[in-house]
């Protein structure tokens, strides 16, 4: 859990947010214990920006890899932020039983299973 977190702290580091300046950070544990990493990344058209969980989810997927344990979020922030609705939604679609950490810069983590988060999820 501790490399997880370690891992999106320094994907965080690589985070493209001029715009809101607020920095996130993702990394995302394969069933074959490989780690995929993503960060932020705005656009000046707003709308376009792109979350830290959906890039690390989507790295992993563009590799070959479906399978997710574990997800880890890094912020600066207190309490230790939460991904939003549409990145529980996209997490979800690789199962249910995903596990999200939940990481701040001071070393606080709060740790919930995605069908906590996410109530009836969407499935086809
Ligand atoms: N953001 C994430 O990367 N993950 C979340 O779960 C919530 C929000 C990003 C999007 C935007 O770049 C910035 O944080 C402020 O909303």
């Amino acid at each position: 859990m501790d490399n997880l977190i370690a891992e999106a702290k320094k994907a965080r580091e690589n985070a493209y947010a001029p715009y809101s300046k607020f920095k996130v950070g993702a990394a995302v544990l394969t069933g074959d214990g490989k780690i995929f990493t993503g960060c932020n990344v705005e656009n000046s058209s707003y709308g376009l920006s792109i979350c830290a969980e959906r890039t690390a989810i989507f790295n992993a997927v563009s590799a070959g890899y479906k399978k997710f344990t574990k997800i880890a979020v890094v912020t600066d922030t207190e309490p230790p932020a939460s991904p939003c609705g549409a990145c529980r939604q996209v997490i979800f679609e690789f199962g249910d039983d995903i596990e999200v950490i939940m990481a701040n810069l001071k070393g606080d983590v709060k740790i919930k299973k995605i069908d906590e988060l996410l109530k009836d999820g969407f499935k086809l």
